[in-house]
């Protein structure tokens, strides 16, 4: 039987992908490989959104070459937002690569395979239309985690911010219905998982013509079983008050909240195509404290898009300072040919993009550390997630309803999937330390 092996670059999204992908490779008579070197297929899963993400793809896919020359017949295929992009192109620049099949694509894999097999592959024509109906809604994913299973709500992306490639590669916005969410949420219960994370380029517009998000998600969370809902990804111009109520009055719908932000200035909110302003941004997060109890905030941030002075950045600064938020991943701004702000001139050189990013990457570090101190001595309830990879033997980890990482002594025997209580009694940078409490009296 022939195998296969998949690896997987970016996002969430691509992660959910690739179990779609192994679905319909095991289907087809595949099986995974338990290791790069035996497998008859690799497939790499990419990310388009930064150049930087692309050239690790490319230095990936050269570091194949070594495989193909040892093994005949190894078959390379590459997926995702970067087949998608440069489709005929990529094989042009690596000859290696057998095929590229975008995101909308991957029912047509067996098939393409079974042309490979046969010699018949024509390798200078490969075009990825995508389709704005496929949802996969009929594919059950093969997950790759064990305690957490993501769940595609919805695909494709409307909002055209001007520096980003994503609506350009996974098409218009697309919901799967509420029923079938809702079927599959309960055959993961029944195999066991313990935590579900819907998933979409902008879940608060998710809508399948009967239902919106802020009802989903309760519907999701009152699914008999389901200990934890996470989601991402939000958007600040879409976020309502419903969703907002829904999450506080839900216990399992965790309240950890990303909610990009992307920079603090209304200039280059616009300049952005955002569609909010900084006012809008604080009332929503005003909102979330309000109506969801201790709200940990996550955020991402573009530094050094066209036009951002120092005044503009100094806002970014600014804004950090007042929300505090739990996470911020920065970024620097990377021109993608094909978006609106692609025509733009770049005005910040890389050194002060660099040193934008490490500016806000220092404050967020700062703020992260003082708000993991304050939950020293607190008791906080964890979903066990396995082994620690940090620390020695018995040392087990679990995350907080918050999204953050508890490592604790499983003196206990614990199980993987288990909710627990533990006292923190250390934090060190990202990562709180706990110590298990075992008798009811303790909690
Ligand atoms: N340059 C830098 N960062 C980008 N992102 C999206 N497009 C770009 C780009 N062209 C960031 C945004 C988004 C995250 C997934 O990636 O911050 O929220
Ligand atoms: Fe890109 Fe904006 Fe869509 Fe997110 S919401 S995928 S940043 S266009």
């Amino acid at each position: 039987m022939s195998t296969y092996y998949i690896e997987t670059f970016g996002c969430q999204m691509n992660k959910y992908d690739s179990e779609l992908v192994a679905t319909i490779l095991d289907k087809h008579g595949y099986q995974p490989a338990r290791s790069i070197d035996e497998s008859d297929l690799i497939l790499i899963n990419t990310c388009s959104v930064r150049d930087h993400a692309e050239q690790r793809v490319k230095n990936k896919i050269d570091d194949l070459y070594r495989f193909k020359k040892r093994k005949k017949g190894l078959v390379v295929g590459i997926l995702g937002c970067m087949a998608q992009r440069m489709g005929q192109s990529l094989i042009d620049e690596k000859p290696l690569v057998d095929f590229v099949l975008g995101p909308d694509s991957y029912r047509n894999l067996p098939e393409l395979l079974v042309q490979l097999n046969n010699g018949g592959i024509d390798k200078t024509e490969f075009e990825n239309p995508y389709d704005d109906d496929e949802t996969y809604a009929d594919i059950y994913p093969t997950r790759f985690g064990e305690i957490n299973a993501w769940v595609a709500i919805m695909r494709g992306c409307n909002n055209f911010c001007s520096y980003c490639i994503v609506p350009y590669l996974r098409g218009r916005e697309r919901s799967r219905s509420a029923q079938n969410i809702i079927h599959e949420v309960k055959e993961l219960v029944t195999d066991g998982y313990q935590e579900v994370t819907l998933l979409g380029q902008n879940v608060n517009s998710y809508h399948d013509g009967k239902t919106d998000f802020a009802d989903l998600i309760r519907r999701v969370a009152d699914v008999d079983g389901v200990k934890r809902v996470r989601f991402a990804t939000s958007h600040p111009k879409d976020m309502s008050l419903k969703l907002i109520k829904a999450i506080g009055e839900h216990p399992n719908i965790c309240n950890f909240i990303h909610l990009p932000i992307q920079s603090g200035s209304n200039v280059i909110l616009k300049a952005m195509n955002r569609k909010y302003t900084r006012e809008h941004y604080l009332e929503l997060i005003e909102h979330i404290r309000t109506h969801v109890p201790n709200p940990a905030l996550q955020t991402d941030i573009i530094v050094g898009f066209p036009g951002e002075t120092d005044v503009e950045f100094q806002e970014t600064v600014d804004l950090f300072n007042e929300v505090k938020f739990d996470g911020a991943f920065i970024f620097k701004y990377s021109p993608r040919s094909g978006t609106a702000a692609f025509k733009l001139k770049e005005t910040v050189s890389e050194a002060e993009k660099t040193r934008r990013l490490q500016e806000l990457n220092r404050i967020q570090k700062k703020i992260t550390v003082e708000k993991n101190l304050k939950l020293v001595g607190t008791v906080q309830e964890i979903l066990v997630e396995g082994r620690s990879k940090k620390r020695k033997k018995q040392q087990w980890m679990g995350r907080t309803d918050s999204n953050k990482i508890v490592v604790f002594n499983n003196t206990a025997k614990i199980k993987k999937g288990e909710l627990i209580c533990v006292k923190i009694n250390e934090a060190e940078g990202q990562t709180l330390f706990g110590e298990l409490l075992t008798s009811p009296a303790e909690l």
